[in-house]
């Protein structure tokens, strides 16, 4: 009688367990789509924490020319855009740009200039937070061919 209750028990217990294993997998782990925002035509991702504090020193340092989610504005270039992808833009790009300012040379806003007011620890940051919005809007790294 109780040889028969476990033969019965013990699939069901496993089972179970397997489930629950499938379960965590699904909801546990899947940081890739949860929390996802649309705003305007950029997925604004859930932000890791750094990301997050990236975005704050974007959006006072950077957002002015790069625009609102790093979309870009009339006077300056997009970075969620491809020609920024970590391969062809790889992340001392950030350091120098912020440090040594740009010389026009993928489009027609003019120079940036350096900015004095980040340091090597805030760029870090926002090339984070870049990062990040660049990911969520399927800007993957691709090998430099230009
Ligand atoms: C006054 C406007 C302005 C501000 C403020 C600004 N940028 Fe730029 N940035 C530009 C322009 C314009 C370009 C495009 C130059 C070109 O034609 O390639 C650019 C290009 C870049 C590039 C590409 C560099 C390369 O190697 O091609 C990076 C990276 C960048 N900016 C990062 C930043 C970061 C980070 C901040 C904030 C700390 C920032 N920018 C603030 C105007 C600005």
């Amino acid at each position: 009688m109780i040889e028969r209750a476990k033969q019965l028990i013990m699939p069901i217990l496993i089972g179970g367990v397997f489930i629950g294993g499938l379960v965590l997998m699904f909801t546990g782990n899947n940081t890739s789509s949860r929390g996802d925002i649309q705003v305007g035509s950029a997925i604004v991702p859930e932000l890791t924490a750094l990301g997050q504090q990236g975005k704050t020193l974007f959006d006072a340092n950077c957002a002015s020319c790069h625009g609102q989610n790093a979309f870009g504005t009339a006077v300056g270039p997009p970075l969620v855009h491809t020609i920024y992808n970590p391969g062809h833009h790889a992340d001392e790009a950030f350091f120098r740009a912020a440090g040594g300012g740009v010389r026009a040379h993928h489009w027609n806003f003019g120079n940036m200039p350096p900015i004095a007011t980040v340091t090597p620890e805030d760029v870090a940051q926002i090339v984070r937070y870049v990062r990040e919005m660049q990911a969520a809007n399927g800007i993957a790294a691709q090998p430099h061919t230009m």
